[in-house]
């Protein structure tokens, strides 16, 4: 019987790590064949470090310095990562811009999780955004991180109805939940067979996908 090899993951959050929390639990589970080599946080009181640190999962805090430029920051960002061994970077729930320089320098292995229904929504407070717009669904997407801001090459999206009652908070608590299987969805896929990034494309098994998968309500 052949093995294959667990993906080595970096993930890079700034919060409260409920997505790497989801990894963790689905690496844990045997349903996701991937080690996280490192868990970076730009935040040192981010909740996500301690959840990593109950698990064993070597962290590292890299705090902007209020001296630096963005491409120093992401510079010093490149070291740590390059240092140790990876296959993909996992930005989950990482509130940082990029440089252009950093994501260049991931390209193909830099994925990011984005709440709500990509092209829609970019940048912050979506779930409100969404409420005033008077939207009736709303979800999460996990794209290729690309150098402009969440435009990169949508890989699956899951879609959450939005009730009458619905406040910005309950929205959120929602698609949270839905991000947590959507994320390790999508790295079992990557993991499990072949994702590709090529040019403004994805490719997954060498076929082209013309528009995001979608992951069906469980
Ligand atoms: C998640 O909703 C994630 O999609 C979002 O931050 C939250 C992090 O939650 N990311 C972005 O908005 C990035 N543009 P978590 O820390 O509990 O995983």
């Amino acid at each position: 019987m052949t093995t294959i090899a667990s993906a080595r993951l970096v993930v890079l959050i700034s919060g409260n790590g409920s997505n790497l929390q989801a990894i963790i639990d689905h690496i844990e589970s045997g349903k996701l064949n991937a080690i996280i080599s490192l868990v970076i946080s730009n935040n040192k009181n981010a909740y996500g470090i301690i959840r990593a640190q109950q698990h064993n999962i070597p962290t590292r805090i890299a705090v902007p310095d209020p001296e630096e430029t963005r491409q120093q920051y992401d510079c010093r960002l490149i070291k740590i990562i390059d240092d140790i061994d990876y296959d993909y970077i996992v930005l989950a729930g990482f509130m940082k811009i990029l440089s252009d320089n950093f994501v260049d320098h991931y390209k193909g292995c830099l994925l990011n999780i984005h709440p709500s229904l990509l092209p829609r929504y970019k940048g912050l407070n979506t779930h409100q955004r969404v409420l005033d717009a008077g939207e009736k669904i709303h979800g999460a997407s996990v794209h290729f991180v690309t150098p402009t801001l969440d435009s990169g090459p949508i890989i699956m999206q899951v879609a959450v109805d939005i009730s009458p009652g619905d406040t910005p908070a309950t929205l959120a608590n929602r698609v949270l939940k839905k991000e947590h299987s959507l994320y390790s969805h999508v790295l079992s896929m990557c993991i499990d067979e072949t994702v590709e990034l090529s040019g403004k494309h994805v490719f997954v098994n060498g076929r082209k996908i013309n528009k995001p998968l979608i992951l069906e309500s469980e």
